[in-house]
Order: C-alpha cells, then structure tokens, then sequence
C-alpha cells in the first residue's frame, strides 16, 4: 500500500504501517486511528484530500509488531521518493517508530517535538508529533498533540 492524496501536497504524512482495516481496503489510515488523524487535520483546516499521506512501511507486519530495521530500511528509498515527487512543504511525522526511522534516531519522541528536522539539505522540514493511536489510548496528551500541529502549521507557512 503505497499512499493517498493530493500529489502536490502541501503536507506530507508519514505514519508507521498499515494495520488490519488499512490492509483491508488497501488505503493508509482509514481505520480509527485514520479517523483521528482526519479530525486533527481538520482542525488546522486540512482535508485529508489535501494532504499526502503515506507509511514508512509499505506492508503490514504481522499481529502489527513493530517494523523490523531490515523492514524499514528497505522500504525507506521508495518513501523518499514519493516525498521528492510531491515535494511538500512540511513533512509531519506521526509517533516514534515513523520518526525514528526516518531521522535515524533512537532518541524518544519527545525530545523530537517541538522542533524542525530536516534529512539532508534539499528536503523539507519535519515535525514529529505523537500517532493518532496513541492518542486513542492517551487522550490526555492530545493538548499537546495540538501544540505540535500548530507548530508544525508555522513552520509550513514559513516555507
Ligand atoms: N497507523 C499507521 O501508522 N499507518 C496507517 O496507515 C494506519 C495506522
């Protein structure tokens, strides 16, 4: 499941893996977490159809445990690409495995909000924010989750 969305994007999404409503209907964040990840674009006045919105793995691993380094490694070029073909002007990251993975880190999530990231010097900036799914589970932490979607909505606009 490669991705959905506008292809000249202004905002990039980069999620985790497809899970099992995702592998089902061959769409990336269409099952609950999807549900929250519309609502939260919504209130920085997105559409999901104005967005990209795409995985770091292409495939669902198994029972959903966490994607392997090998995994993850070999499906990172095609993400960089499809980043390079939209060309966006913000890149948001949605929880730690897609943020580690795609900025070589083991560094917690927290200590990558709240900034402006870059891969190499062409691409555009990214900001880390937490994943829709954890805020299903940690609501408490969706205050700050809309910190970071304000940030990231700056950063954007300063282009
Ligand atoms: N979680 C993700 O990270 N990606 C999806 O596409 C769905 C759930």
């Amino acid at each position: 499941m490669f991705g959905v969305g506008d292809r000249r994007a202004s905002w990039f999404v980069v999620g985790e893996a497809p899970g099992a409503e995702e592998d089902r209907q061959g769409e990336p964040f269409v099952g609950r977490a999807g549900q929250l990840l519309n609502a939260m674009l919504r209130a920085i006045g997105l559409a999901r159809e104005d967005v990209f919105i795409a995985n770091v793995l292409k495939c669902r691993p198994p029972n959903n445990r966490d994607p392997l380094a090998h995994e993850a490694a070999s499906c990172l070029p095609y993400l960089e690409r499809q980043i390079a073909l939209v060309a966006p002007r913000l890149l948001l990251v949605v929880g730690r495995i897609a943020a580690q993975n795609l900025l070589a880190t083991d560094a917690p999530l927290a200590r990558l909000r709240g900034l402006v990231h870059r891969r190499g010097d062409a691409g555009p900036p990214i900001v880390v924010t937490y994943h829709p799914a954890y805020l299903l589970r940690t609501p408490a932490d969706k205050r700050k989750a809309w910190e970071d979607l304000k940030f990231a909505r700056e950063v954007a606009a300063r282009g």
